[in-house]
């Protein structure tokens, strides 16, 4: 594992222990709405902080890309840190929510990191050496067709002005495969992808933070990321869609009739 990718698991387990020290007391937490149906604990900062601090000290010149406190330095190295991803699920109780941690080098992704602290599941990725779960070796499925695919996806919760493309695409792709789920944390998707537990994903409106990680997961796994218009802009747009390659043209092509001029590749 790269050095950088073992920084990245050490800050991960941190933000997890912050993570798990308060999901016994969930109800005594202090939570605010950044905006609509976008909420934000002391968790996420604590978490935040606990990440920051780890690479501050291993990284000092690198640059971060954090959810909650934004950017921090400049440099070609940046690290983008979600400190808790699926906020709403973990506030709930609901036990679905991780820590994504990817560094990029002048834009392209060379280590990845998601932590499920529940699960003490740890997916990493370093670019051109594979993708792991714990010591296992990790590899996308090889479902073909959409007839027996389970997938993942993300409903609109925040930004509503995709909605009626967005069911469209759920209706069709729902009439077509074995199941759709939609689990709340976009960085498990992503590391479910990587490790065959669902055959593909898409969703609208995400941020990189969200799936930065989680695109090295997939990719090292052997499967595609791409823009939901076929481009690969995906991590400018949050607009994604992931599976193996034969997989992805098929969800493309139930996706593409739905999809407003301006999300078009
Ligand atoms: C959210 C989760 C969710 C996705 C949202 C994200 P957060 O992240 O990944 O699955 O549908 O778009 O914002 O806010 O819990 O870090
Ligand atoms: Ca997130
Ligand atoms: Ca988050």
């Amino acid at each position: 594992m790269n050095p950088t990718t073992n920084i990245a698991v050490r800050a991960a387990r941190q933000a997890g222990n912050v993570i798990m020290r308060s999901f016994t007391r969930l109800d005594s937490l202090t939570v605010s709405e950044k905006q609509v149906n976008d909420y934000v604990s002391e968790v996420d900062r604590n978490a935040e902080q606990a990440i920051i601090d780890t690479l501050r000290r291993a990284y000092p010149g690198h640059s971060i890309l954090a959810e909650e406190s934004g950017t921090h330095g400049k440099d070609d190295f940046q690290w983008i840190v979600d400190p808790l991803d699926g906020t709403t699920n973990y506030l709930h109780g609901f036990p679905q929510f991780a820590i994504s941690i990817a560094l990029m080098h002048r834009g392209r992704l060379e280590s990845a990191v998601v932590y499920d602290p529940l699960r003490d599941e740890m997916f990493t990725a370093d670019r051109g050496g594979g993708a792991l779960l714990n010591d296992r070796r990790l590899r996308v499925t090889e479902q073909k067709t959409l007839k027996g695919a389970l997938l993942g996806t993300g409903i609109p919760f925040r930004d509503q002005r995709y909605i009626d493309a967005y069911l469209g695409m759920l209706k069709d792709l729902t009439k077509e495969t074995a199941g759709i789920r939609r689990p709340g944390s976009a960085a498990l998707d992503f590391a479910y992808v990587a490790a065959g537990r669902l055959d593909g994903f898409w969703e609208l409106g995400l941020s990189i933070w969200d799936f930065a990680a989680g695109a090295l997961l997939v990719q090292e796994a052997g499967g595609v990321v791409s823009d939901i218009g076929g481009g690969s802009r995906h991590l400018e747009t949050g607009n994604v869609i992931t599976a193996n390659i034969r997989l992805h043209r098929e969800m493309a092509d139930v996706i593409r009739p739905h999809l407003p001029s301006d999300l078009r590749a």
